[in-house]
């Protein structure tokens, strides 16, 4: 049994996450910890709100409320949101905490007392008007890349390049909007990872081997052999924790920091003692789901602060980093009104629809294309027809004809269901989760074939008169039943509502484990049938096809 702690990206606390934030980490995260609490290991699963950075805070100047009201209100509603996806976090916190600026400021500290933050002093972009320092995206003007208007400090949102302040053509302050701007001296704070980098190649080609996208490993090392240079941790900002150094009272730790080191801290938000048996314990497996676009974050600077702070903290065991899901073959985007949001997707479908779904289409290696007929493909043909369908109909046979069904059958002496637990479990230790679904995919291809086949229902009738077809009738109904039994244990991680659903029928009300697979089953014949999905209606797809 492996201790194991499971971590989301953490989402931003500054809008409700769309459906690509959501497949890109915390959906695939929440099946591979729900499918290890299947297996009976000793798992936790962290996540919770991004609550730092300028975006919050530009928000909030605008907004004139405190930025922790807006970071606070913007948490409640994500992690509700997750609930209603039937995520089940160990602990879904946040990261303006105490216990997370403890974790921030044992970083801080140790890596200052152990030579790796260095002070030096540039010139930054003050407005005159709101006499602040314009960090990020409080300075705004034309990308003197792609010349389009809607630059800003760090980032042009058209042409996606990264940019500094001082390139920002015609800037101006996103809080006034005048350009009586003027750069002028501050100092700041950097992490020396270039101190670190034979450390980091080292960790990243032993550990590169647990699962590791080969993207991951690959843009990583490229980047330590082009030499690592020193980042900042401090902001010139208003929000976010204080510097725990006199001369920076005017500046804030830069949101990366305490993003990452936030999985820590929200680990002790949840349990002030137990945080440390996973964290600082040399046989945890810490498995990072994440998105292309976090990568880095965590394949060098996160590890970084654990190596320079030598606080004993555990280091990435397997970066799980996923791809971009795209949406009908453009990027997700708020302001071109590209996608769907999480709250939205639910005025549409349940949730168990979008999980399945999505986990379907998951960008696992390679970009994928939300596009509405690829749904409504997966919903109707694979999880409606293959499988919903396929369960209904067995339990409908059995309650039909209950003198063929027989009670105590072991789901595992059934040879298809063994085939294909052994793919699903090879393919979730190996955190390939396409490949997992696709056994669940492959067990019910497997029913229907029986079915086809065997026609279970003219055997039923045979049965009535012929003690031959009788014998057969009852071999086809256990594999049936075994298989049906299998399925609703299988889709536990990726539809958990259907899995009780099913499962219901078997007596089971507790969580499912993998173990149930090799007890004796027992079928209630008193319970009657029901779909477990239902095809899209015209009305559900009338919805998705406002958003396409
Ligand atoms: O990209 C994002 O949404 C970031 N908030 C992810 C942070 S991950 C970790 F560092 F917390
Ligand atoms: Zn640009």
């Amino acid at each position: 049994m492996a201790r194991v702690i499971v971590t989301s990206a953490l989402p931003y606390a500054y809008s409700v996450p769309h459906l690509g934030n959501f497949v890109g980490s915390v959906l695939p995260a929440d099946v591979y910890y729900k499918y290890l609490r299947m297996n009976g290991d000793d798992a936790i699963f962290v996540c919770g709100s991004d609550q730092h950075g300028t975006p919050i805070e530009l928000a909030a100047v605008k907004k004139g409320v405190e930025p922790a009201v807006l970071a606070d209100e913007m948490h409640q509603t994500i992690k509700t949101l997750f609930e209603r996806y039937e995520c089940t976090f160990t602990y879904y916190g946040k990261t303006h905490t105490e216990e997370n600026k403890e974790v921030a400021y044992s970083f801080f500290n140790e890596l200052y007392n152990n030579g790796y933050i260095s002070e030096h002093e540039d010139m930054q972009a003050y407005c005159n008007i709101d006499k602040r320092f314009l960090t990020d995206r409080f300075i705004q003007g034309t990308c003197p890349y792609c010349h389009k208007k809607s630059a800003r400090g760090d980032q042009c949102d058209s042409c996606n390049r990264l940019l500094e302040p001082s390139q920002i053509i015609d800037p101006f302050c996103a809080i006034c909007g005048k350009s009586d701007i003027t750069f002028k001296k501050t100092k700041n704070l950097a992490f020396d990872l270039n101190k670190l980098q034979d450390e980091l190649r080292d960790f990243i080609k032993r550990n590169g081997k647990y699962n590791w996208s080969r993207d991951a490993v690959n843009k990583s090392l490229s980047m330590i052999k082009e030499g690592l240079r020193p980042r900042d941790i401090t902001r010139n900002m208003n929000w976010g924790f204080q510097v725990p150094l006199s001369g920076y009272e005017n500046s804030r730790i830069y949101v990366w920091f305490d993003a990452v080191g936030g999985y820590i801290g929200i680990t002790k938000e949840w349990d002030s003692r137990k945080w440390r048996d996973y964290w600082q314990n040399e046989h945890t497996q810490l498995v990072q789901f994440l998105g292309k676009d976090n990568t880095l974050f965590h394949t060098i600077i996160w590890p970084a602060m654990i190596i320079g702070s030598k606080l004993g903290f555990v280091l990435p065991h397997t970066i799980k980093e996923s791809q971009f899901l795209n949406f009908e073959g453009k990027k997700f985007s708020k302001s071109n009104k590209v996608g769907i949001w999480l709250d939205e997707a639910l005025r549409i479908m349940p949730a168990d629809y979008w999980r399945f779904a999505l986990m379907y289409a998951y960008p696992e290696t390679a970009d994928s294309d939300f596009t509405r007929r690829g749904f409504a493909d997966a919903v109707d043909t694979i999880m409606n027809d293959k499988i919903g369908n396929f369960a209904q109909r067995v339990l409908k046979l059995a309650a039909a004809n209950r003198q063929l069904v027989e009670q105590g059958i072991v789901p595992e002496s059934e040879k298809r269901v063994k085939a294909e637990l052994e793919k699903y479990t090879a393919a979730f230790g190996k955190l390939q989760l396409k490949k997992a679904i696709a056994a669940v995919v492959g067990l019910a291809e497997q029913g229907n074939r029986i079915m086809s086949e065997k026609e279970p229902w003219l055997l039923a009738k045979a049965a009535k008169t012929d003690a031959k077809a009788a014998g057969e009738a009852k071999d086809v109904f256990s594999s049936l039943i075994a298989i049906t039994f299998a399925l609703g244990v299988m889709l536990y991680p990726f539809t958990p509502e259907a899995s009780r659903k099913l499962l219901a029928h078997f007596k089971v009300v507790a969580e499912p484990t993998l173990a149930l697979l090799s007890g004796a089953t027992e079928l209630d014949l008193e319970r009657e049938p029901k779909p477990l999905f239902s095809k899209l209606t015209a009305d559900e797809m009338e919805k998705l096809r406002k958003y396409a």
